[in-house]
């Protein structure tokens, strides 16, 4: 029998995986949802019924009972919780102490090399545990396109992404998903680190122009410095550590960095990853004016703010 534990289970990631290990329903085989709020998370469609444990990295007094009988864990870094030796080391050691048998971590594409992030830290204290770990890189989330650029598209027709004339390969987080059950479910992936990226890499002009076909209305393509990207998401209130760690990545597209693809993907699930025209089609309602009368008011509030 296994017991798997997810964190950060309501996230993209997160959820993606639960939704995905519930569907394929593997026989001795039980799913924990580690959740900070599980009434708030019932509520999410297509979860309604699944295990959920109160979890937060930030009460360690949570740890122990999400952590029984736990076998492997689906360890996913809220963006938020930056401070790893203090709330995800401490976690990992009791991990250790109670058995875990593998954790698959999901980290971010580059962390192996840039210091400055709390995944490359985490990353390098696997190293000292003796639980067999995999860790997964994937590149830039489609998914950021819904979330954290959703405005800028669907109120001012522009995708302001500070990456110059670069190339990114995004990836789709339900094809993250797809490796992380897999590597979950089969042997052979213990002590393995893999980059996942997307199927193609595009540049921001090719893309403005994937949405402006698919929603049928010009989508423009800013180029903003970087200074001008974090000054307008913070002032759109998004969180300052997932803005910063997204500009350093596009600042690493901008300088060529992210212009190639891999076959990570299908070697590991034996098909080829989504397209990120796919993915666009496929969400079009995030960004169609007509569902901009649906959005809160304190959000509606922040829409025509003048971007900067
Ligand atoms: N964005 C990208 O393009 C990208 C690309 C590659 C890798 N990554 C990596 O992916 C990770 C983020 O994954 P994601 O985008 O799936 O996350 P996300 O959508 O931001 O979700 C964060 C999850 O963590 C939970 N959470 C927040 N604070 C918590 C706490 N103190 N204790 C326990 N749980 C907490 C949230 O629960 P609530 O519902 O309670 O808020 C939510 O389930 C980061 O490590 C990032 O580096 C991101």
């Amino acid at each position: 029998m296994e017991k798997i534990l997810i964190t950060g289970a309501t996230g993209n990631v997160g959820l993606s995986t639960l939704k995905l290990l519930e569907s394929r329903n593997y026989p001795g085989v039980e799913v924990v949802a580690a959740v900070r709020d599980i009434e708030r998370a019932r509520k999410i469609e297509g979860i309604e019924n699944c295990n959920f444990c109160h979890f937060e990295f930030d009460e360690p007094a949570t740890y122990d009972r999400a952590l029984e009988g736990v076998t492997k864990i689906v360890l996913i870094r809220p963006n938020q919780v930056s401070d790893v030796s203090r709330y995800i080391f401490p976690f990992l050691t009791k991990a250790e102490k109670s058995g875990v048998k593998h954790i698959v971590f999901v980290s971010i594409v580059g962390a192996e090399r840039n210091r400055i992030f709390a995944n490359h830290r985490t990353e390098n204290h696997f190293r000292k545990l003796s639980i067999p770990s995999t860790i997964l890189r994937p590149s830039l989330y489609m998914q950021n396109l819904s979330t954290l650029h959703r405005l800028d598209i669907l109120a001012h027709d522009k995708l302001n992404i500070p990456a110059g004339q670069g190339l990114v390969n995004y990836i789709d987080v339900r094809d993250v998903a797809e490796v992380i059950v897999t590597v979950l479910v089969n042997s052979g992936h213990e002590n393995q680190a893999y980059e996942i990226t997307g199927p193609e890499a595009l540049d921001f002009y090719q893309i403005a122009k994937l949405f402006s076909n698919e929603l049928g209305r010009e989508i423009k393509y800013t180029r903003p410095s970087t200074i001008r990207f974090v000054r307008q998401k913070l002032l759109d209130k998004k969180q300052l550590l997932y803005v910063l760690t997204l500009s350093l990545l596009y600042s690493a597209a901008r300088i060529g960095k992210m212009n190639y693809t891999n076959n990570v993907f299908r070697t590991i699930t034996g098909h080829d990853p989504r397209h990120l025209v796919d993915f666009i089609h496929e969400y079009r309602e995030s960004w169609i004016r007509s569902e901009l009368s649906k959005e809160p008011e304190n959000t509606k509030k922040r829409l025509y703010r003048p971007r900067i």
